[in-house]
């Protein structure tokens, strides 16, 4: 375990950038794990960045998200798979075909969900996952409950996540109710995770994940027993870990 901690969240994202840049540049034929919501967006701009200075090449790269709303597609503006599009793919030279998300459209979700996990046994596994956290604690879309997750599932949200990502949709009610998520046990399969968080409203959530008990009441708790795994935090989202005795974390300037 790795934690990095930031003085802001510009510098967070310039760094995972670079380590996500650095993975493709070892192994073009990467299999990068990807994250949606607002911690990321920062990073994929960096991404970007570096993308068009010619210093990284997606084109052998496979991409395969974490999850999706159940019943929106990539023409919903809310979804995920839109999500990519605008904020990583279509700037970047990745192929569409080799772009993976669960389909929110799917008629039978439990379908979907084996070819999902099939596909990531066929495609090796993933060599690096990116993951934000929730304020709950939750890692994808795998919300607190009483056993960990292991494969790809549909899940109903929990209150306090729709609350969290109303501020995406016109209102609260146009939060869906569920999603189809991999399981936290695929996530911790990944061979190198980078958790990012930033801002005050994931302290509590990161300390939990941190220092808390490995509990599925606490999904990202479960990073604790992983072998590669760094978070990279910004100073505000670190603010419940700096004065933890036993914590061992490196400033990054
Ligand atoms: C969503 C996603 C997660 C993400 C989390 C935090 O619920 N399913 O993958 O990590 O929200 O999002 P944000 O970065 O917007 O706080």
């Amino acid at each position: 375990m790795e934690i990095l901690i930031f003085e802001s969240a510009e510098k967070l994202a310039a760094h995972a950038a670079l380590l996500i840049a650095a993975c493709v540049n070892e192994k073009p034929y990467a299999v990068l794990g990807l994250a949606t919501g607002s911690t990321p967006v920062e990073t994929y701009q960096a991404l970007i960045a570096i993308s068009k200075m010619g210093q990284v090449d997606f084109s052998k790269v496979t991409s395969i998200n974490l999850d999706e709303y159940v019943g929106l597609s990539v023409e919903d503006e809310q979804s995920y798979a839109r999500f990519m599009k605008d904020n990583l793919f279509d700037s970047i030279n990745i192929s569409p075909t080799n772009t993976h998300i669960p389909n929110g459209k799917a008629k039978n979700p439990l379908l979907e969900c084996h070819r999902y996990d099939a596909l990531i046994v066929e495609k090796g596994g993933i060599d690096l996952q990116i993951l934000g956290i929730g304020p709950n604690g939750h890692i994808a879309f795998n919300e607190p409950c009483d056993y960990f997750p292991m494969t790809s599932h549909l899940v109903d949200l929990s209150e306090e996540t729709i609350q969290a990502n109303a501020r995406f949709f016109e209102s609260r009610d146009e939060v869906p109710r569920q999603a189809l998520t991999m399981g936290t046990g695929q996530i911790f399969k990944a061979k190198k995770i980078l958790l990012l968080a930033s801002d005050e409203s994931k302290a509590e959530a990161v300390t939990s994940a941190l220092l808390g008990p490995v509990t599925p009441m606490c999904p990202a708790s479960i990073l604790q027993l992983h072998s590669n795994v760094t978070f990279l935090l910004d100073s505000s989202a670190a603010s419940g870990i700096l004065e933890a005795p036993g914590v061992y974390y490196k400033e990054v300037h």
